[in-house]
């Protein structure tokens, strides 16, 4: 799949899906040629590369060669300093303060596989579906050799892409911005888009036109957050979700971000991801060597839905734990929303035994189990469990969970302290913050240092006697706070403080996962502040939202859908009116729209009607039924809750003999056309659907090209309309035997 042409030093990785080409140029930096769909493999592309040099006033390299201008040419790994006015890749700084660099070619290698990053999340394979392609590159006048690392997979139109910088010389270096991915594309006739939004409303999908300038989203918060997801989109006009060009890139990492598209004067667009360069400073002395996390590339022809599906099949594949990506995902009851802080042993027994009846899989008991904490101002770091609620112990009330036929799981924030709290009287040196100045708290609450491992160590001790002595089969790991005042006491350099601390997380992920390989993590951050690739890595769920308004979750999963996978994505039943919005929707509706995520309840039994039961029993039993075609399928947007009034998806099993559609329409319609239509996606044409059970068979092909009729509405006359009011859904079961 990686083939060099050492003559003309052009690297293409091909798989027949998508090409990836690149080559040395005559200044023996890197140029970028081509990213798109497969070219032919034996091809010279040396042309793709323009060395036209439009003005009298742009900067040349060659004194006998005005043509060639690091201006014009479009570039892999660009760099300050040297006439190309872009943003560049890295800012290297030496002991001097010099931050000219100009890193030229040395030598390649390519290996099967996929070697492991140190310390960080990344994409894996097996050797034979996997090639990687390393370039190293050298700046001979500071000794700082930069290595790119490639890596293609055989099934799969993505490329990942990362960067190592080694300090070869005598002196030390400071990184001071450091990209994953860059390349320039030859036009800027694209629109962007990425996932935005805030607390309870996450990851809106947000569009605009590409002009001169820069255009960037990120985040400088400590964690992904819910302002911006680290990934971006660029499509054509045209480009629907069935059809047209996209070019989709995405982080694997949780931390600061920045995600950006610039176009030059010449319509060039640069694309770059990477660790934002905001507060990183990262300092490397003579013969180390710093490894920036890995970043996707994906393309495709076949509209979004097309890039989703590489992007879901990529992380299921290659990114998501292989265990969990077969075991199918309990579903889950949790206590929050039915007893925020305040429950006690009674109280979680009768629960325990309704939620049974209703054929919920898992308990999760969440915050508020340990220290002495009755509400957000204490206890976080006092791992241990609150007497007064429990007085049998953790241990004692997992036994009841689980002779009652349940799996238990907990909730934990274990980046995070209480100033009210035995573990700050005890390690006040653990904690972020600055002695000189003032520190701001969020959610009343403080972050642990963990970019000191000890701290990493002692978490790790901390949970894992939890673990052991509750049995646990799941926790909810949570970070409830964005950061302030970055300055740790473990550190020298602070600039490093970011990164380390998101290492440190990492670390207390991966010490976890591998002693406790049964163990199911679902990450949230405040709902959805840290749904990212990294995180995916060691938890391959997350809570996608604290926003459960069903009518607001078919934006959020909408929008969510365009980058990660159903399996990836908590999404529950609560009650109503919605503790967010105050909204009151249908049982019905809201189980419809959580069906396509990993389902659960947020909500107490015990409030229940003896009808929303049976309905609730229902709902799991529906679920059950589908949940692996739900985990495994392709999952298709039909319509789209940012453009239309209603809103519609659907999932595909593999082999396109059974689909689930869902429909939602919020708002009712006056005087609604009769015979609507939806029009399905990825069925196979030929094959005969049984749609809901009934005897009439409809072609794939009918329902694909024509669509499947919906139930008519009503419009002020028709009393036999089968739908009405507000919140109407509509789930159809699709089966070709
Ligand atoms: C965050 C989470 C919620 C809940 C609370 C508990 O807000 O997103 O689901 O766990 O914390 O404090």
């Amino acid at each position: 799949m990686i083939h060099v042409n050492q003559e003309i030093k052009q690297f293409h990785l091909t798989n027949g899906k998508i090409s990836y080409i690149f080559h040395v140029m005559k200044n023996g930096q890197l140029g970028h040629l081509y990213m798109g769909s497969a070219l032919h493999k034996e091809g010279d592309y040396s042309h793709f590369q323009a060395y036209d040099n439009p003005s009298p006033y742009t900067t040349h390299v060659f004194e006998d060669d005005p043509s060639f201008s690091l201006e014009t040419v479009r570039q892999e790994f660009p760099v300050h300093g040297k006439g190309d006015f872009r943003e560049p890749a890295s800012i290297i700084v030496d002991e001097q303060g010099e931050f000219i660099s100009d890193y030229v070619f040395q030598s390649y290698e390519v290996v099967d596989g996929k070697p492991e990053l140190n310390g960080l999340p990344a994409a894996f394979g097996e050797k034979g579906s996997v090639q990687t392609l390393k370039v190293s590159l050298l700046d001979l006048t500071a000794n700082v050799g930069v290595d790119l690392y490639y890596s293609i997979f055989a099934d799969l139109p993505i490329i990942t892409r990362s960067v190592k910088v080694v300090n070869n010389g005598e002196q030390s270096v400071n990184i001071e911005r450091l990209m994953s991915t860059t390349f320039d594309l030859p036009d800027a006739d694209y629109e962007m888009l990425h996932l935005s939004g805030a607390w309870g409303r996450e990851r809106h999908i947000r569009k605009r036109n590409l002009e001169q300038g820069v255009q960037s989203i990120g985040s400088i918060r400590g964690s992904s957050s819910h302002h911006h997801n680290p990934f971006l989109v660029l499509k054509r006009q045209e480009t629907t979700e069935h059809h047209g060009e996209a070019i989709g890139v995405q982080f694997v990492y949780s931390g600061n971000f920045l995600a950006q598209a610039e176009v030059d004067h010449y319509e060039t667009t640069r694309i770059s991801m990477g660790i934002h360069p905001t507060g990183f400073q990262w300092k490397l002395e003579p013969e180390d060597s710093f490894q920036a996390p890995e970043s996707v590339i994906s393309y495709t022809k076949e509209g979004l839905n097309g890039l989703s599906h590489s992007l879901h099949d990529f992380q299921r594949h290659h990114l998501i734990s292989q265990k969990w990506m077969e075991r199918e995902r309990p579903v889950l009851i949790n206590n929050w929303e039915a007893t925020y802080f305040n429950f006690n042993e009674g109280k979680l027994d009768q629960f325990i035994v309704e939620a049974k009846e209703l054929g919920v899989e898992l308990f999760v008991l969440d915050d508020g189990w340990f220290g002495n904490r009755n509400d957000d101002t204490t206890s976080l770091g006092d791992w241990y469990v609150d007497r007064s609620k429990l007085p049998n112990g953790i241990g004692e009330l997992s036994k009841k969970v689980k002779a009652s036929g349940l799996q238990f799981g907990l909730w934990f924030e274990p980046e995070m302290v209480s100033p009210e709290s035995e573990l700050i009287k005890k390690h006040p040196e653990w904690v972020v913050g600055s002695a000189a100045r003032s520190n701001t708290l969020g959610r009343n609450q403080r972050v642990l240092d963990l970019a000191n491992p000890e701290v990493v160590h002692y978490l790790y001790e901390k949970i894992s006697a939890v673990i052991e002595e509750a049995d646990l089969d799941y926790i909810k790991w949570d970070m409830n706070r964005n950061i302030t005042e970055p300055y740790a006491m473990s550190l020298q350099n602070q600039g490093e403080f970011f990164h380390r601390y998101m290492l440190g997380v990492y670390e207390l992920y991966e010490r976890l996962t591998s002693s406790y390989p049964d163990l199911l993590f679902e990450s949230c951050a405040g709902g959805g502040g840290r749904f990212d690739l990294g995180m995916m890595y060691y938890a391959p769920q997350a809570w996608t939202s604290d926003d459960t308004d069903a009518v607001e979750r078919l934006k959020i999963q909408y929008g969510t859908s365009l980058g990660y996978p159903l399996s990836t994505m908590g999404s529950h039943v609560s009650a109503v009116p919605n503790h967010q919005t105050l909204r009151s929707t249908p049982l019905r509706f809201r189980g419809d729209v959580a069906y396509f995520g990993t389902f659960g309840y947020e909500l107490d039994p015990s409030q229940l009607k003896q009808e929303e039961k049976e309905e609730i029993k229902q709902q799991i039993r529906f679920f059950i039924k589908h949940r692996s075609l739900i985990q495994g399928g392709h999952f298709y947007r039909l319509k789209s809750p940012f453009i239309d009034s209603e809103t519609a998806w659907m999932v595909v099993s593999e082999d396109r003999k059974k689909a689930l559609v869902g429909w939602y329409q919020p708002m009712s319609m006056p005087n609604p056309p009769g015979n609507r239509v939806l029009k399905l996606k990825g069925l196979d044409e030929s094959f005969h659907y049984k749609v809901n059970g009934q005897m009439q068979l409809r072609y794939g092909n009918e329902l694909m090209e024509r669509g499947l009729a919906l139930p008519v509405e009503f419009n002020g006359a028709n009393h036999h309309a089968q739908t009405a009011g507000d919140c109407q859904s509509i789930i159809f079961e699709l089966r070709s035997d």
